[in-house]
């Protein structure tokens, strides 16, 4: 990886000095006082855009062992998606039927789910879609959703955890005409940025494997940020507004997201498409599994993502400071061209559904001792039976659990007691409500008992000790 060489003649107001080594660093806080640091950056490793609006016949992935250099020079064992960590970004249209053909080079049973996709049973990957070593899985998926950002990872039961903390793990983009039509940065990787914040432990620079790391805890929070595959990474952006689409792609982890001086930045979409409007944050906290696109100003130059680490049961942290971490360094490129300045203030009309409509309610309780309903998962029990097109209000308890379903997005109808804030109005497949709340959902698509959903706690530790069921669609 390419180390970061500031000069002074390209950033303004920054402070340089040389290292040791004689890599030139920067010291952003330079002359603020007691608490600046010199950055030792390395360039954010952008995933491979797969545009399938552009590709005829089957996108052919690999599923492979790998080694990736988190620091320069050491080589860790990795798996990834066409390469040695993660997975490419799959882009696919709304309306199309997008054929992949996944090949399974791991020498391991696995499968590929595609998480926050309105697919049928049959191809949502779940843990029957098993996928042998040596063999391929070719699939067809109808995409017919909104425009949202999504993911792909593993899903076999038991060994989610591990296949996901290896590096197998991709996001999958939906884009649709209005996506395409809104005046928003959406050119990838240069203001369309991809984020896939996860934890990981290294000893001596070398990654430490799942089993190692994950021995005798019931969770794995890992200490060091890994963002796209990155440790400590810089992306130089133009000076005009920028769009992260941030994953929390951590098999345990939650993170409060915020700018470094509490700069206020906008959200414009959850994790199943555009909110109505913009809401604008000075912060943001994420659960594994959850997906949030937001935009920050870079008219003023450089700017810091920050997060702070969470506790499974705070939705906010109280900023005890040595959970802090920088997530992203963004460095605004003084000679790129400015490709957006201002956020439309109408990004989507958000059909809503009217809780009078509702046909059915469930509950579901999510408890310390890895149940769901007093029940934990058996590949051989439909836990529940959902009619197709039924609108349904399901009850969600769980103070530290991220609850998340397959095949649907949902919309939240109250958390805690309250109507939720702007921000948690859109589309959603992940739940954390710190406690109680209620959300409504409508399934559109089959799943059938031989090819079942999954609805799940998305701490993939949780998951694979049986903290999932299974429901049918029919
Ligand atoms: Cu992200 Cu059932 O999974
Ligand atoms: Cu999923
Ligand atoms: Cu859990």
């Amino acid at each position: 990886m390419k180390k970061l060489i500031f000069s002074l003649s390209v950033i303004v107001g920054l402070v340089s000095c040389k290292n040791d080594d004689g890599v030139t660093s920067i010291d952003p806080d330079s002359g603020t006082g007691s608490d600046s640091i010199a950055l030792n950056l390395n360039k954010m490793l952008i995933p491979e855009l797969i545009d399938t609006r552009n590709i005829i016949g089957p996108v052919n992935i690999d599923i492979q062992n790998g080694s990736h250099e988190f620091y320069t020079g050491i080589p860790s064992q990795t798996k990834g998606f066409n390469g040695n960590y993660l997975g490419p970004t799959i882009l696919m249209e709304k309306d199309s039927d997008v054929n992949l053909r996944f090949t399974n080079s791991i020498g391991e049973t696995t499968t590929v789910h595609g998480h926050g996709l309105h697919i049928p049973g049959n191809v949502d990957g779940g843990p029957q879609l098993q996928i042998q070593p040596g063999s391929t899985w070719d699939v067809t998926l109808p995409i017919r959703q909104e425009a949202s950002t999504n993911w792909y990872h593993p899903h076999l039961m038991g060994k989610t955890a591990e296949h996901v903390h290896a590096g197998l793990a991709g996001l999958y983009y939906i884009e649709d005409s209005n996506s395409q039509t809104l005046d928003i940065p959406k050119t990838y990787g240069v203001d369309d940025i991809p984020v896939v914040v996860q934890d990981r432990t290294f000893a001596d620079g070398v990654m430490v494997p799942y089993a190692t790391a994950v021995a005798g805890q019931m969770e794995l929070r890992e200490s060091t940020l890994v963002v796209n595959g990155t440790i400590d990474p810089y992306v130089s952006v133009p000076q005009g507004n920028v769009r992260l689409r941030l994953l929390n792609g951590s098999n345990a982890r939650s993170y409060e997201f915020f700018l470094k001086g509490d700069k206020p930045f906008q959200i414009i979409a959850t994790e199943g498409g555009f909110l109505d409007a913009p809401v604008t944050l000075t912060k943001l906290s994420m659960a594994p599994g959850e997906r949030n696109e937001i935009v920050i100003d870079m008219s003023a130059g450089d700017v810091e993502l920050m997060a702070y680490y969470l506790e499974e049961e705070e939705k906010y942290a109280d900023r005890n400071v040595d959970e802090l971490h920088r997530v992203l360094y963004l460095q605004a490129d003084t000679t790129a061209t400015i490709l957006n300045t201002s956020i439309p203030g109408s990004l989507n009309s958000i059909q809503r559904y009217n809780a009078a409509d509702v046909v059915n309610n469930r509950d579901f309780i999510l408890r310390n001792d890895m149940t769901i309903n007093n029940q934990l998962m058996d590949m051989n029990v439909i836990n529940e039976r959902i009619n197709k097109g039924e609108l349904e209000k399901w009850y969600v308890r769980s103070s530290e659990h991220p609850f998340h379903m397959h095949g649907v997005s949902f919309l939240i109808l109250s958390v805690n007691g309250q109507t939720p804030p702007p921000e948690d109005q859109g589309w959603k497949d992940t739940f954390m409500p710190y406690g109680e709340g209620e959300i409504l959902l409508k399934f559109d698509y089959d799943a059938t008992d031989q090819f079942p959903y999954m609805y799940h706690c998305h701490i993939l530790e949780h998951e694979d000790m049986g903290m999932m069921g299974q429901f049918t669609v029919q």
